[in-house]
């Protein structure tokens, strides 16, 4: 079965190709990240327009890398939410026009279930239950999953994702766009002991999983106040005071991941933890992740780079099980900016096994 998977929910307009579920013929991705650069973030109005620049060429080469022609696919699987409504239009209106025309089987696919995807058609079977930590730009989730598709959120960011906390950290420094990569290299360089940040993990009193970064970014700030620290001014090499002060973020932004991780690996005790999404590229956060699935004996599955960040590959892997058991969507599809992906309750058997209140000091 040979399925095209469209992706254009944020900054990067993607098309791949993708046959039996999990070979990867072709992945093709057009990233924005030189058009936002300059504005230090994604400017959503020039992300649509980049968007219907590029989908029709991105679909044609996803095409051509894997010798397929249009008429040869079996489904089109395209992301409907969540992420910026005008960029999720377009991907979700060409997908319509060319199952429309080409008379071929549509899905829509969750952006998040398909970050989970990414790591799933990736690697060998996954056993379940799993915990799927999903660390993105724009998400800081776990879901519990007592099986294949079925997502139970069990924990979320308060404030800030991620990748967000780490993007407006890099503005702060004037490091540049995306800033969870160069943050990530320049922490190598740097000793976190020497950019002491005042922060202590939130109290999180009725949910144990949740995340938070607006401390960590305030302690931050203040530090670079109290220093007197100034932004890099553009093209300029990063001092040793912004290494130290990125290896000592770095470090508690991984700390806020892994202890909600932990607690929750520990009540639930899955037989698989899946991590991805942007920042799930991180080199401190996947040796911490590692470490913990090598100290808990429960596989760690993670991306490869290229599939990491958003892709076409996640969303056909993501929407091949729902058409290969006939699932069908027409028309009527539309893009949703805050499409959530929960499709379960506990049964109360598997609801976790520890404390349920927690206190951090
Ligand atoms: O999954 P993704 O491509 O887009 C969203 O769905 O949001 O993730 C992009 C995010 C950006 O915030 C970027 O700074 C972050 O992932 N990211 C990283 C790293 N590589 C990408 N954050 C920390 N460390 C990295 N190595
Ligand atoms: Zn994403």
């Amino acid at each position: 079965m040979l399925v095209l998977g469209i992706e254009s929910s944020c900054d990067e307009t993607a098309a791949a190709i993708i046959q039996g579920g999990c070979r990867l013929l072709s992945n093709i991705i057009a990233s924005q990240i030189e058009t936002h650069r300059p504005f230090g973030g994604v400017v959503p109005e020039i992300a649509s327009r980049e968007h219907l620049i590029k989908i029709v060429e991105v679909v044609n080469q996803a095409c051509e890398k894997a010798e397929v022609k249009l008429s040869d696919l079996d489904g089109i699987a395209v992301t409907y939410g969540p992420g910026l409504v005008g960029s999720l239009l377009v991907g979700v209106c060409y997908a319509k026009s060319l199952s429309y025309v080409l008379k071929k089987p549509l899905v829509g696919v969750n952006h998040l279930e398909g970050h989970i995807y990414s790591v799933v058609f990736e690697n060998p079977p996954i056993e379940y239950p799993a915990l799927a930590m999903v660390v993105s730009g724009g998400h800081t989730s776990i879901y519990f999953m007592p099986e294949a598709e079925k997502y139970k959120l069990i924990g979320h960011t308060r404030d800030d994702a991620s990748g967000e906390a780490y993007d407006k950290v890099a503005k702060l420094l004037g490091l540049g766009y995306p800033g969870g990569p160069i943050i990530d290299r320049l922490a190598h360089k740097g000793n976190k002991d020497l950019a002491p940040l005042v922060f202590s993990l939130p109290r999180m009193e009725d949910n144990r999983y949740d995340f938070s970064f607006s401390g960590l970014k305030t302690a931050v700030l203040r530090y670079v106040k109290e220093q007197g620290i100034e932004a890099l001014a553009k093209g300029a090499e990063p001092t040793e005071e912004i290494c130290n002060l990125a290896a000592s973020f770095q470090h508690s932004a991984v700390h806020s991941l892994i202890v909600p991780l932990r607690k929750a690996i520990t009540d639930f005790q899955p037989k698989t933890i899946i991590l991805s999404g942007g920042v799930a590229c991180n080199s401190a956060l996947r040796m911490e992740a590692k470490s913990l699935s090598e100290k808990m004996k429960i596989p760690l599955y993670y991306p490869s780079p290229i599939l990491t960040t958003d892709n076409g590959a996640m969303i056909a892997a993501a929407g091949y099980p729902k058409l290969l058991r006939g699932e069908r969507v027409g028309l009527e599809l539309t893009a949703t900016s805050s499409l959530k992906l929960q499709n379960l309750d506990l049964p109360s058997e598997d609801k976790p096994k520890g404390k349920i209140r927690y206190r951090l000091s």
